[in-house]
């Protein structure tokens, strides 16, 4: 761990011509494993057992079989998922997800789906699922300003619903569900865009999950689904081919041209959290020691940072928090960036700070992030949210 002394001296450094040391706590893309960008690099240039770039290989090549098929393999290893399960690339991010679970599951449907509504992403999601059928919102934070989640008891849930669809993490207001929502008959859906392969969890309780790549798995462009069985099976006919998971499991994610580079990526870091990591076991313990040295430099501020979620609903992923006013902010990000940190400016439609902490980030990224908060504190911490506002 870097000294207050040696965070001091970054501070005081010009660090423009080094970009050795940045640290990218960005909420997405986010950062990948150095080993990964490396591996990259050289397969952009060669891909291995080939004589040409990563960026000119056939998607119909035996070789990218071979990619498609690995990483298939690693995730089905990593999250233990049986083979009553599709595990599908798919393009379009999660925005796509928004419309293709409510086409395939919703559309032509005399039930309703059940929404929890948690936050910005969840709330898009309700939009494109209204566009297809009946949805009832099971539970809406929204007035409350997104800064909790619900408890069990507060969700109203329709017992014949077609589906449950819920965000696991919510990447703008810091906000991850603590316990698993619904009710047993009622297939689970689930947005794991910003918190997928960071833990593990038992994919027998969801009919589908569905995560982009660009927070915890590789560069943006793919976005994994994991696709029971039953779902293809009771689709509607004439969907727009484009948006049919029967389409993409027939022809093992080849159905049009897949992105190969992404996809690359994607199985390298597969590759990394079982050789390097060792599993998800150990991923969501170093996540969680990464959240907690954060949440411990804003909880012990003495209300100089504040958290935008309220505590039993954190996020491990992305810690939302504000300062006393737009100055200090300001300068936050200032020294932050001087001292070679970058990507910490919160979402757009809430401002404040996002310090995220995908896969990719190191446990010492995490630890100096820590460290330059205390420091700033130090310097400017005079300031309290109830003393001083937008001055
Ligand atoms: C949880 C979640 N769902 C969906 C999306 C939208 O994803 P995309 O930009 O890939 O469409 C995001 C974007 O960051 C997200 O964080």
């Amino acid at each position: 761990m870097i000294s207050t002394r040696s965070k001091t001296t970054r501070l005081t450094t010009n660090r423009s011509q080094d970009f050795t040391n940045t640290h990218n706590y960005s909420g997405g893309p986010g950062v990948l494993p150095e080993s990964v960008l490396q591996k990259t690099q050289e397969a952009i240039r060669q891909a291995p057992g080939t004589d040409i770039s990563l960026l000119g290989i056939s998607h119909r090549s035996a070789w990218f079989r071979n990619v498609l098929d690995e990483a298939e393999a690693n995730i089905r290893t990593l999250l233990n998922v049986p083979y009553t399960y599709h595990i599908l690339f798919l393009q379009g991010g999660g925005t796509m997800q928004f419309s293709m679970v409510p086409m395939n599951m919703l559309k032509e449907r005399t039930q309703c789906a059940d929404y929890i509504t948690t936050g910005y992403w969840s709330e898009k999601a309700v939009a494109e699922a209204e566009k297809e059928g009946a949805v009832n919102q099971a539970w809406n934070g929204c007035h409350e300003g997104f800064h909790r989640l619900p408890a069990p008891s507060e969700l109203k849930l329709s017992n014949h619903a077609a589906y449950l669809h819920y965000v696991s993490n919510e990447t703008v207001e810091g906000l991850q569900f603590p316990f698993l929502p619904g009710l047993p008959h009622v297939p689970r859906v689930c947005d794991m865009s910003s918190d997928f392969l960071s833990k593990p969890f038992d994919i027998t309780n969801y009919s589908l999950v569905y995560a982009h790549a660009q927070k915890n798995l590789g560069p943006a462009g793919v976005t994994i689904a994991i696709v029971h069985e039953d779902v293809l099976r009771n689709a509607p006919d004439k969907l727009p081919s484009i948006m049919d998971y029967r389409l993409f499991a027939e022809h093992r994610s080849n159905f049009n041209t897949p992105p190969v580079f992404a996809i690359y990526t994607v199985n390298l870091v597969t590759r990394w959290l079982l050789d390097e990591i060792g599993g998800l076991v150990n991923m969501s313990l170093i996540n969680s020691a990464k959240a907690a040295v954060v949440y411990a430099s804003i909880d012990l501020s003495d209300g100089f940072y504040r958290g935008r979620a309220s505590c039993d609903s954190r996020s491990q992923m992305n810690a939302s928090f504000t300062l006393p006013n737009e100055k200090l902010t300001t300068a936050f990000l200032h020294h932050a960036c001087m001292a070679g940190f970058v990507g910490l400016e919160g979402h757009r439609s809430v401002g404040g700070i996002r310090a995220s902490l995908y896969n990719g980030l190191t446990l010492e990224a995490a630890e100096d992030l820590a460290e330059f908060m205390n420091w700033f504190r130090s310097e400017y911490g005079c300031y309290r949210h109830s003393e001083v506002r937008n001055g």
